[in-house]
C-alpha cells in the first residue's frame, strides 16, 4: 500500500456505533517539533463515543474525523528541531487533546513534548489505555485537590478506567480510599488498594461511610450522586466533578454546605504522564485491560463501553 495512505477508523457523520468505518486517509507528516508515531494500540475513553454521537468534543472536530485520543506506539520519524526522541523510541500520549488527534489510525503526528516514554513493564495495549485517564486521575488528585497523606478519599465509578487509576494513585499519596463500585469489583478494588467498598446499588454512599476530605466524583448528575456526595464532604473539603463540571444544583448545596467544588477538563502533560509511568514500572499502579479489539471492531468496542459497565479499559489494537 502507498506511504501517502494509512488504515483509519473514521465517522462521516456524527451517530450510533454504525457510523465508524475503516478507511484508508492521508498519512499525516511531522512538522518541526513533531514526531510521526506508528501506533500500535490506541485507548478508548467515554469521550470517544460521546463524541462520535455528536456530545462531548464533537464541536470542536471537523467531519469527516478519525477518533480517538490515546496511543502507544513507536516512534517513526521526527521533525526538525525534536532533541528528546528518535526513530525507535517506544512512546505513549493523549496529544492533542482536545483538538483532533486521530488516534484510531496507524498513524498519528503531534509535539514530541506531548509524549512520555512508554512503561517498559507494559503492553502496547496496557499502554494506550494508560493517559487519558491516568492524567485525569492525576490532574484531580495531584494538581487540583493536592491530595496528602491520611486524608479520605471517596472515588465514584471506581472499577472504571479512570476510576480504578485513581484508586491506586490515591493510596500511593498515601490517602485513605473509599470506593463505590458494584459489588462482583469489591475483591478486586480490594486489591488495588481501596480501604473500603460500598455496592452503590444496594446502599446510599452518603449514609455508607463516614466524612471525606476529597471526593473524585466520575459519575456526575446520574442518580444525583454529585449533589449527594456533598453529605459525605468535611466542611472545606473538595468535590472534583469530571464528567460535565460542577452544576447548579452541586454549586448551590456545596455552598451551603461550606464545601469546595471544580470542574476538570484533563489536559496533555507528559511530564505528569512520565510521573505515572514510573509508578507503573515500579508496580504502585496497575493498568486492567479488560478487552481488546482491531480496528474493525471499533463499533463493537464503543457498544461495549456504552453500556458503562467496563472493568478498567478497552483498547483497539492496530496489528490485530
Ligand atoms: N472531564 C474530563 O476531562 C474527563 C476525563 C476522563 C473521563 N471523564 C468522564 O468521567 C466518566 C468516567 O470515565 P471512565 O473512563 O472512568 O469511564 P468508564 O471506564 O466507562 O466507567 C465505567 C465504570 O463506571 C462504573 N459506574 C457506572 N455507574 C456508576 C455509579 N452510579 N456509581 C459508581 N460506579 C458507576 C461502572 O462500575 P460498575 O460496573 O461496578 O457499576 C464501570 O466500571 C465518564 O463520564 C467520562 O466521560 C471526563
Amino acid at each position: 500500500m502507498s506511504e501517502q495512505t494509512m488504515r483509519a477508523v473514521t465517522i462521516k457523520e456524527f451517530g450510533g456505533p454504525e457510523v465508524l468505518a475503516v478507511e484508508r486517509v492521508a498519512r499525516p507528516e511531522p512538522l518541526p517539533t513533531e514526531v510521526l508515531v506508528r501506533v500500535h494500540a490506541a485507548g478508548i475513553n467515554p469521550v470517544d463515543w460521546k463524541t462520535r454521537a455528536g456530545h462531548g468534543m464533537a464541536g470542536l472536530q471537523t467531519l469527516p474525523l478519525t477518533l480517538g485520543w490515546d496511543v502507544s506506539g513507536v516512534v517513526e520519524e521526527v521533525g526538525f528541531g525534536v532533541t528528546t526522541l528518535a526513530p525507535g523510541d517506544e512512546v505513549c500520549a493523549m496529544p492533542w487533546f482536545p483538538r483532533p488527534a486521530g488516534g484510531y489510525a496507524e498513524f498519528v503526528t503531534a509535539p514530541s513534548r506531548q509524549f512520555a516514554r512508554k512503561p517498559a513493564s507494559l503492553s502496547h495495549a496496557e499502554a494506550a489505555a494508560l493517559p487519558l485517564a491516568a492524567l485525569t486521575a492525576w490532574q484531580a488528585l495531584v494538581d487540583t485537590a493536592h491530595v496528602t497523606g491520611g486524608q479520605r478519599v471517596l472515588i465514584h465509578a471506581a472499577a472504571g478506567g479512570v476510576g480504578h487509576l485513581a484508586v491506586q494513585i490515591a493510596k500511593h499519596l498515601g490517602a485513605e480510599v473509599v470506593a463505590t463500585a458494584r459489588g462482583h469489583r469489591h475483591t478486586w478494588l480490594r486489591e488495588l488498594g481501596a480501604d473500603e467498598t460500598i455496592d452503590y446499588t444496594s446502599r446510599r454512599f452518603e449514609e455508607a461511610t463516614g466524612a471525606v476530605d476529597v471526593v473524585l466524583d466520575l459519575v456526575g448528575a446520574a442518580d444525583g450522586t454529585d449533589v449527594r456526595s456533598v453529605a459525605v464532604t468535611r466542611p472545606g473539603g473538595l468535590i472534583v466533578s469530571v464528567p460535565s463540571g460542577v452544576s447548579d444544583a452541586l454549586a448551590a448545596a456545596a455552598g451551603e454546605a461550606d464545601v469546595r467544588t471544580s470542574p476538570l477538563l484533563v489536559e496533555p502533560d507528559a511530564a505528569a504522564l512520565t510521573a505515572v509511568a514510573g509508578l507503573v514500572d515500579s508496580g504502585a499502579v496497575r493498568v486492567e485491560v479488560e478487552r481488546s479489539f482491531g480496528l474493525e471492531q471499533a463499533g463493537e468496542a464503543h457498544r461495549l463501553g456504552e453500556t458503562n459497565r467496563t472493568r478498567g479499559k478497552l483498547v483497539l489494537e492496530v496489528a490485530r
